[in-house]
């Protein structure tokens, strides 16, 4: 196991009516001056956003509202937002959403005390130095950015989707109701099983040894997702169901499975070009390419796909490694296909054609490099894309 350093000072505000909590909470923090932050429709329309502004006029608490943050969200809103919070002296930021609103809100946050363009803390030309205060009030689970200390922003200009990251970024409280997620559709649902479900398996493989604590936390949190999945697409309102996916998401993100263990993130690099060219869910992208990339790099580490299949998908080991391998990635790929997810470029709405295209702007966010399991160059980036267009 490697040396590690882990702080993740959120503090998680889990349950029914836990909404309640908010205005104390933004007290405790520190927050006079608020930032409300949402995205389209879904706040409105479920009441929440109401319900949270009656609760901050009751406790005599101020603030501004910025809606219309947009799934895979831009720096557009973001430069929108910063100025919002300077003119109005804002010391807090509230996001009511999901991954897309609290990745806005935590760059308009690193944004608002930072002199330059925040769009450098993405170039990687800066670091992250002050942040305002930034919570949330959770309404899908997927992302885990309710307890990561990372945010990935679209500059619209060029489409080019990056992440960036530091510990101060990480919202200093999360209000998790499962109860908000019963109004998810299927899909919507369904990308977010597949993101948690990549957050695990992108620390699980690796080539660390000596990490049996966090492989079984990965193991344990996958199999809790294969368990309740199934259940929350079938049965929309089943609060237990909802529950434990939804502190799932949260687990398989806030960094806690990965510590002592060197982390990987390929797919992920390769699905933020998807997502940035065609707008497609980045949870529906990650379920086209995480079985392609398993496909092209279990070579390079046999026995770790060995461990995927047999413990986390039960696969009885036949002696024949390569064949219990590969019977593991069709497992993941078939459970992703049975709740309705895409497996391939075709179902997604991908083109072969743009393959081209995804590896120019890979290129340029990646440095031309991208993994850590088997490190990619961008000859092994098209097979992945390849495959995924094939299959
Ligand atoms: O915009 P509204 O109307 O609110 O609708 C949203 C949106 O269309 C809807 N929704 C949310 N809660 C709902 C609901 N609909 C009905 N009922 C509810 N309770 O769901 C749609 C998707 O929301 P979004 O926030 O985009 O989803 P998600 O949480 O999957 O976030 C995706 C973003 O997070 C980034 C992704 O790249 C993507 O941009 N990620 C952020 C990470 C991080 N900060 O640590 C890590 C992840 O790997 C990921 O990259
Ligand atoms: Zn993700």
């Amino acid at each position: 196991m490697n040396n590690f350093k882990f702080w993740s000072p959120t503090e998680f505000v889990f349950g029914k009516n836990s909404v309640k909590n908010t205005a104390p909470l933004i007290k405790k923090y520190g927050g006079t001056k608020v930032l409300v932050h949402y995205g389209g429709q879904s706040a409105i329309k479920s009441g929440l956003l109401a319900e949270v502004e009656r609760y901050l006029q009751n406790e005599f608490i101020e603030y501004v509202k910025l809606g219309g943050v947009q799934p895979n969200p831009v720096d557009t809103l973001v430069y929108e937002g910063i100025e919002i919070c300077r003119k109005e002296c804002v010391n807090f930021i509230l996001a009511i959403g999901g991954g897309s609103v609290i990745d806005s809100a935590k760059a308009i946050a690193a944004g608002v005390p930072y002199t330059g363009d925040f769009w450098n803390f993405f170039e990687r030309t800066v670091s992250i130095n002050r942040a305002l205060p930034v919570a949330t009030i959770l309404t899908i689970p997927a992302a885990g950015s309710e307890g990561s200390d990372s945010m990935v922003i679209t500059k619209t200009r060029g489409a080019l989707k990056r992440g960036a990251g530091s510990p101060l970024i990480r919202p200093v409280f999360a209000i998790l109701d499962p109860v908000l997620t019963f109004t998810l559709p299927a899909n919507q649902t369904a990308y977010g099983l597949a993101d948690m479900m990549s957050h695990v398996m992108e620390r699980y493989f690796t080539q660390t040894t000596g990490v049996e604590i966090t492989d079984r936390l990965c193991e344990a949190t996958l199999l809790t997702i294969i368990n309740e999945g199934p259940k929350v697409i079938r049965e929309p309102e089943n609060y237990d169901a909802r529950a434990n996916i939804m502190w799932a998401g949260t687990v398989a993100h806030t960094g806690f499975c990965g510590v002592g263990r060197e982390e990987d993130w390929a797919t992920h690099g390769l699905e933020h070009e998807l997502s940035a060219l065609y707008g497609v869910a980045h949870g529906a992208g990650l379920a086209v390419l995480f079985p392609a990339w398993m496909q092209y790099v279990y070579r390079f580490g046999i026995d770790r796909f060995v461990l995927f299949a047999t413990r986390v998908w039960n696969i009885e080991h036949s002696g024949d490694k390569k064949e219990v391998a590969l019977k593991g990635i069709r497992a993941l790929k078939d459970f992703f296909s049975s709740i309705g997810l895409p497996v391939n470029f075709k179902q997604l709405g991908a083109k072969a054609s743009d393959i081209d295209r995804l590896i120019e702007t890979l290129k340029i966010n990646s440095g031309g490099k991208l993994g850590a399991f088997y490190p990619l160059n961008m000859e092994d980036a098209r097979r992945i894309y390849e495959m995924a267009a094939m299959e």
